[in-house]
């Protein structure tokens, strides 16, 4: 089974449903959950610079036969590397590591509003995708004051904004701001990290019982749930059991009851991760 495309809003493909590659294990490990996940038919690799492991990444994709053409690979500038000149140093060697001559997709990883310098860093992606090193240009964690003003200040609005999203944070408001502006949500934690109230959203009675009533588990649930209202989505899956679940994901669908019920977990206080008007952390982790 393979995941459907979704047409980004410079007219490029990308496939809707990948897998992230944060916190992978050595480069053996890594090359062969990237084998499986290539049997199991991903095709969307979502690294980043920060995960200090592109290079890896690289070689497992290398090992796994899929040629390059097949594949759509992700990564994201870190904090450090914001303004007008820092970028393309930051992507040469991001792909020098991934041993690639261009990434599908590029992505600011957090906006950093204290340190203002987000449009000066969208306007230096604009010009590296201009010349090709980068297919498409995306953001990560920006809000919808943040992507406004990249596309009042530039006229470009990005083809992605990576979010944390899950049904107990669902981001009903950037969903729809995205909508309007052509944008490709993109989840990131899709199964909402260790949950809030003690309970593992993969845990939810609501999940449960949609999984009980389709034949499915939660997080087919949780992936089918994000799919199905536009959104891309990237779970991090390292078992062949979990890549092959997630991929089946998209070979069902939710009702209106389905989705009236899962609205209901949603909460003010459900992010997981860290909140992007104070993330600042610079350090690599
Ligand atoms: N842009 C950003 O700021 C940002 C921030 C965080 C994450 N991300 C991206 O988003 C990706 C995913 O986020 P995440 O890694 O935090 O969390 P996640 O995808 O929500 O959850 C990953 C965990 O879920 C387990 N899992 C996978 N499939 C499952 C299934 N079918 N049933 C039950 N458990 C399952 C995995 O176990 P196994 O590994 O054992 O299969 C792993 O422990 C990252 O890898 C990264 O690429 C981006």
């Amino acid at each position: 089974m393979m995941s459907p495309d979704v047409i980004l809003n410079d007219g490029h493909r990308m496939p809707q449903l990948g897998l992230g590659l944060m916190r992978f294990g050595s480069e053996a490990e890594t090359a062969a959950v990237l084998a499986s996940a290539a049997d199991a038919g991903y095709r969307l690799f979502d690294s980043a610079a920060v995960y200090g492991n592109e290079q890896q990444v690289g070689e497992g994709l290398r090992q796994s036969g899929l040629a390059r053409d097949e594949v759509f690979v992700t990564t994201k500038l870190w904090n450090t590397e914001h303004g007008r000149e820092k970028p393309r140093a930051a992507l040469a060697g991001s792909l020098q590591r991934l041993g690639l001559d261009h990434v599908d997709l590029y992505l600011i990883h957090w906006p950093l509003p204290m340190d203002d310098l987000y449009v000066e860093t969208w306007r230096a992606l604009i010009a590296l995708r201009d010349e090709g090193l980068v297919r498409s240009i995306g953001v990560s964690n920006f809000t919808a004051a943040h992507l406004g003003r990249l596309i009042a200040e530039t006229g470009i609005a990005p083809a992605v904004n990576q979010i944390e999203m899950h049904p107990r944070f669902q981001q009903r408001a950037l969903h729809a701001f995205h909508g309007e502006h052509g944008i490709i949500s993109q989840a990131w934690s899709p199964f909402g990290g260790g949950g809030t109230g003690g309970v593992p959203l993969l845990g939810e009675p609501v999940l449960a019982q949609i999984a009980a009533k389709h034949g499915r588990t939660p997080s087919q649930v949780v992936l089918r749930w994000l799919t199905q209202s536009g959104a891309s989505a990237i779970p991090k899956a390292t078992s062949a059991q979990h890549l092959a679940d997630n991929m089946a994901s998209l070979a069902f669908d939710l009702d209106e009851g389905d989705l009236a019920a899962i609205a209901t977990l949603d909460s003010p206080e459900g992010r997981t991760g860290p909140d992007p008007l104070t993330f600042a952390v610079k350090h690599f982790a």
